[in-house]
């Protein structure tokens, strides 16, 4: 694997490769590299002649200093992860690589979308994201975008900055890998204590119950009875929605037909999760 600091370097090598008529696959990430990752590396390469995968924690995104500071950080590990699995390059930028020092920061225009749940909860989070997405493909010039669905809005974020900047690349969605409990395989749940880790494990089955109870119950129940027992189980939610698969808008009834998902965001002392689940009859 080869493993590169600078932006020109990789733009020029990435050109080279497509010269020759190559596909290229790219997985931004942040490191602390789990399965789920790792799955996108595995579609990139089934996919693709040549797989980029990014680690930079990006500071713009972060709207709690103190959730930047404490992201985990294991880039010995990360690299022999991605040497295992067969990544072919490693983008592994300073933060003056992505963001020139006294140039201003992009504003994007998103919408309705940066105004509710993730964006309601973390202002400007989706703003950052955008910005260092952008300078990413800017530099990396991918022919496909691996993402995951664990980040269903974050997901629709980048869908809309591809749409805006007109980007010629094709995202592909991944499903979210889970542990064997339910868990969704996140970076921050390296965090978690044995006793958290324990229950991190309702948020999973409480999306679970949401499934059951839609056909049943109605939606406002639903959802203070899946807050009821989070919240029962030590967390402090920010939010469970039930929203349209395809908008992310809140439903208030469900048809019986209509794709919907239900969205968590809850912490566990300082530890934030999120979580979905696409619902379908
Ligand atoms: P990070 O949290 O490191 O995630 C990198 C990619 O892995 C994202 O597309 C995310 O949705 C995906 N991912 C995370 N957990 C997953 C799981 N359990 N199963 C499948 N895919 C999973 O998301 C970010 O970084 C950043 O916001 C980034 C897009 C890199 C911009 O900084």
């Amino acid at each position: 694997m080869k493993l590169l600091k600078s932006a020109a370097e990789l733009t020029l090598l990435v050109n080279k490769e497509k010269g020759n008529g190559l596909s290229v696959g790219f997985v931004p990430t942040m490191g602390a590299l789990h399965e789920g990752h790792i799955s996108l590396i595995e579609n990139s390469r089934r996919e693709n002649s040549l797989t980029i995968c990014s680690i930079f924690i990006n500071p713009t995104q972060f709207n709690n200093p103190d959730d930047f500071k404490k992201y985990p950080k294991t880039i010995e590990k990360d690299i022999d992860m991605l040497e295992k699995w067969g990544c072919d390059v490693l983008f592994l930028p300073e933060v003056d690589e992505i963001y020139h020092p006294g140039i201003e920061l992009k504003h994007y225009n998103l919408g309705y979308l940066e105004t509710l749940l993730e964006g309601e909860y973390r202002p400007g989070h989706f703003q950052g994201v955008c910005q260092v997405v952008d300078r990413l493909l800017e530099i990396v010039i991918p022919d496909k975008l691996y993402i995951g669905q664990k980040d269903y809005q974050q997901c629709m974020v980048i869908t809309k900055l591809v749409e805006l900047k007109k980007y010629d690349c094709k995202i592909i969605i991944c499903p979210t890998l889970r542990e064997p409990d339910g868990l969704a395989m996140s970076s921050r749940n390296l965090r978690l204590n044995p006793e958290q880790r324990k229950l991190a494990v309702h948020i999973y089955e409480t999306m679970l119950m949401v499934k059951i109870e839609l056909s049943k119950s109605e939606i406002g129940h639903i959802k203070q009875k899946a807050v009821n027992k989070l919240s029962n189980a030590g967390f402090r939610v920010d939010y469970v929605e039930i929203s349209a698969a395809s908008s992310l808008k809140p439903i208030i009834t469900w048809d019986g037909h209509e794709k919907v998902v239900v969205l968590v965001a809850a912490y566990l002392d300082d530890i934030r999760l999120i979580d979905n689940m696409v619902l379908e009859k």
